[in-house]
């Protein structure tokens, strides 16, 4: 159950569609985020999961509907400045600096942060950062991955690797996360460790939106979840009702053997 105390309103998702050509990619999805909650977004491949967090984020702009954070409309805005007002997310693909070191992949975003995407050069005064560093470094602890931190980042695992993004993510303290698919391609040990951390103290308090395909994943995380069908938003609910929701099964049914 939510173990939110007080049912803010950090997103609010109404009348959103999106068409690609003649697909109708998001159709009237209307979704309210309360503050506290870990929500997660389920459904088959190509339901709009993806899409859906684009419109969030400003990676694309929805031909009706509106998407508001924290009271204010975030329709137009680009994404930088949705990520500086509080919204971040983990992407389907890692996206980290590779050729840089862990350390300095942390470091990056919460300098960027403070300072503005356009204002900072990273490569000139990153050492000379102590407050910074000294929380990069403590967030790549908590990751259990401070033992690589002078590592260039493309010689980790793969699951370390969705792990470093999400220290990225973190050390930017979002209000709002949102994650599209963070295990996928995990092995399950690393799934789990993946569990324990965003269950962890750092995290679990953090309003979060999670796209997941693992129903492991979804049942370990989600105070709520919303099922996305074809674009449409066929049910909400916590994980005791979407378990027992016909409508869901039915909407699985020759999808998947999971759960
Ligand atoms: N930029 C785009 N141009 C054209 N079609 C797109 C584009 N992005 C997504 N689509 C289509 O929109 C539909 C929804 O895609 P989306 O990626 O949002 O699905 P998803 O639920 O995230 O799927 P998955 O679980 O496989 O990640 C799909 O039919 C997809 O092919
Ligand atoms: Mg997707």
């Amino acid at each position: 159950m939510s173990s939110t105390t007080s049912n803010n309103i950090i997103l609010e998702i109404t009348g959103v569609n999106k068409t690609f050509g003649g697909l109708h990619a998001l159709s009237d999805v209307n979704l309210k985020i309360e503050e506290g909650e870990t929500h997660a977004i389920i459904g088959p491949n190509g339901a709009g999961k993806s899409t859906l967090l684009n419109c969030c984020i400003g990676r694309l702009i929805p031909d009706s509907g509106s998407v508001t954070f924290n009271g204010n409309n975030m329709i137009g805005m680009q994404p930088h400045d949705i990520n500086h007002a509080g919204m971040v997310r983990i992407f389907q693909t890692p996206e980290i600096f590779p050729d840089l070191t862990l350390l300095q992949n942390v470091m990056i975003p919460a300098l960027a942060k403070r300072d503005g995407t356009f204002k900072f050069n990273p490569f000139k005064s990153l050492a000379a950062e102590k407050a910074i560093l000294e929380e990069a470094h403590a967030t790549l602890a908590d990751f259990e991955l401070d033992k690589f931190h002078d590592q260039l980042a493309n010689s980790i695992s793969r699951g370390d690797k969705r792990r470093l993004e999400l220290a990225m993510g973190i050390i930017q303290h979002p209000k709002l996360l949102l994650l599209d698919e963070p295990t996928a391609g995990m092995a399950r040990h690393d799934t789990n460790r993946t569990i324990d951390l965003l269950k962890s103290k750092r995290m679990s308090h953090m309003t979060k939106v999670i796209i997941e395909h693992d129903m492991h994943v979804v049942f370990s995380l989600a105070d709520r979840i919303s099922v996305l069908v074809r674009g449409h938003i066929i049910t909400t609910g916590t994980p005791e009702e979407i378990k027992n929701d016909p409508k869901v099964k039915e909407a699985y049914l020759g999808e998947s053997e999971d759960e």
